[in-house]
């Protein structure tokens, strides 16, 4: 039984619509208009949040660009700036309570797995990048091509203007964190579009970032739907970039929409990712690694470990020991203490993960654990399931389901286990499981994957680039790669 009292700063928050934040003011949408945001522990409604019009969204980006062109961000020294962004990790943590409490009734994630995981985390992403401020560097160059006369070459690394950032529910402060982060770094403006599901750390992050001393205009927040707000942001001639995180198709779309301005698109997008155990490697180890990579957030992650491919001789080993972890996962409310698993972000979401599960199921594929949904006060909850025998074809192997749901395989030693880990359109994430360091960094240089992990699953830094070869996108988030693509390269030839 869950009998979790809000707080009274949360339920004072959730008495009123969330606000949009435009121009350094606080607002609710042009026409009143408001979303309802729901507890996916239970199904209850949360409260309300505005939902941006397009004058809305217009008055937005006027604002971004009007603090950009004006310089209101760029003036300040780069040492100011990093000030201000290490004052809002420090900002994050002194309210890590309420905005673990605000993830945990919004996100469906257990209040300690934001408390101690992701609220570090995404502090970290601020001081990281805040250090970042002071060496946005150009370099000097010579030219050849004009013998008998000299030169002064450099090249200037400059914000790249107004970045529209849209962000998905499934990790709303820290995929938040990881493109406000090096947009500010950067110097640029910036419009914050969270997912209609998720919308309450992301005002409490434009609180934090007003009150660490962002200047109004650089930090837009537009609540609403993807649809309208996102896809305006995606188009509008004055976003010069656009950082998107979500689903492939509308990856897509945003590419699209990008085309009329060519504004700048990274892309950080869907995975089916495979982790390999070979039959050397360290079988308790893996069988945990494999479980937490694939049940961390009800599966609800973009680096899931959803394909997993074991050597024959230890393929019933490890799916066994996956499936026993399994059926003993504690599932329900994420607002109770002592649960494993909480619930998927939505009663829309939760029928297509049991419908790929089911199909999972008509294919053929062995169900060694879960298989059902839980009924549990109203949530959206879904067993923990393992499928053995699965094959390349099947639905459930190729298609990202986005929920607690492995498919295993098994492999002989001699088949070519990167053409099979490489069979799919996706390229995020992978992991490797051996005790042969040759082997293990033979097969890492073999997968196509953005981040690979070598005897871990699904580790993240502020500090370590992670994105999508093929379809899983463009570009990468975190590392000093992440800030360069917030920034234009020029270069200047000046004849002394
Ligand atoms: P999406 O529909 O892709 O939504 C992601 C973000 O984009 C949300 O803020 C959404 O706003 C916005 N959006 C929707 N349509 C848009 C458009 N035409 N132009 C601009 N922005 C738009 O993802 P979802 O519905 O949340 O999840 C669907 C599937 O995407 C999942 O099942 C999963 O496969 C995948 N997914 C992947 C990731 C990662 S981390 N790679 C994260 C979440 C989901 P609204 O919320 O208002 O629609």
């Amino acid at each position: 039984m869950d009998s979790y009292v809000v707080s009274a700063a949360v339920r004072e928050r959730l008495a009123r619509p969330q606000p949009l934040l435009i121009g350094g003011h606080w607002c609710e949408a042009a026409d009143g208009g408001v979303s309802d945001i729901f507890n996916p522990s239970n199904g209850e409604q949360l409260g309300t949040a505005a939902s941006a019009t397009r004058d809305d969204c217009e008055r937005a980006i006027a604002a971004a660009r009007q603090s950009f062109d004006g310089g209101s961000w760029t003036a300040l020294t780069p040492a100011q700036r990093g000030k201000i962004l290490w004052r809002v990790a420090d900002l994050l943590e002194e309210y890590g309570d309420e905005v673990a409490e605000l993830e945990m009734l919004d996100a469906g994630k257990p209040f300690a797995a934001v408390r101690q995981g992701e609220i570090p985390f995404a502090a970290d992403c601020f001081r990281y990048f805040a250090g970042w401020c002071t060496k946005i560097e150009g370099s000097t160059k010579q030219l050849s091509t004009v013998p008998g006369q000299e030169f002064h070459i450099y090249t200037r690394r400059e914000p790249i203007g107004v970045a529209a950032l849209i962000v998905p529910w499934n990790g709303p402060l820290v995929q938040a964190a990881w493109k406000v982060a090096p947009a500010l770094a950067a110097g640029c403006s910036c419009i914050l579009k969270p997912a209609t599901e998720t919308p309450l750390s992301s005002v409490k992050l434009g609180e934090i970032l007003v009150e660490a001393g962002v200047p109004e205009g650089v930090f837009n927040l537009l609540l609403g739907s993807g649809a309208s707000a996102g896809q305006l942001l995606a188009e509008h001639p004055d976003v010069d970039k656009v950082s998107f995180t979500g689903s492939t198709d509308v990856g897509k779309r945003i590419i699209d929409a990008a085309r009329g301005n060519l504004k700048k698109v990274s892309l950080e997008l869907g995975g089916k990712s495979p982790v390999v155990v070979f039959a050397d490697a360290d079988i308790e180890a893996a069988i945990a690694g494999v479980a937490q990579g694939i049940f961390s957030h009800a599966g609800q992650v973009c680096v899931a470990g959803s394909r997993l491919y074991v050597e024959e001789p230890v393929y019933e080993e490890v799916v066994a020991g996956v499936a026993a972890i399994a059926r003993n996962m504690r599932v329900g409310p994420a607002t109770a203490p002592d649960m494993d698993m909480g619930p998927l972000i939505s009663k829309r979401h939760l029928a297509s993960v049991f419908e790929l599960v089911q199909e999972g199921i008509k294919s053929g594929a062995r169900l060694m654990a879960g298989g059902q949904q839980i009924a549990e006060q109203g949530g959206y909850y879904m067993e923990p399931t393992v499928f053995a025998d699965t094959r390349h074809g099947m639905r459930i192997v190729e298609e990202e389901i986005f929920g607690p749901v492995l498919a295993a395989m098994p492999f002989k030693s001699d088949t070519d286990i990167a053409a099979l880990a490489n069979d799919n359109d996706y390229g995020l994430a992978a992991s490797v499981w051996t005790r042969d360091i040759s082997r293990a960094h033979k097969t890492a240089a073999r997968l196509k994957a953005g981040i690979l992990w070598i005897n871990c699953h699904g580790i993240p830094d502020a500090a370590v680039p992670f994105g999508g070869y093929r379809q899983s996108g463009w570009g990468r988030e975190n590392g000093f790669e992440s800030l360069l693509q917030y920034t234009e390269l020029k270069s200047v030839v000046a004849s002394l």
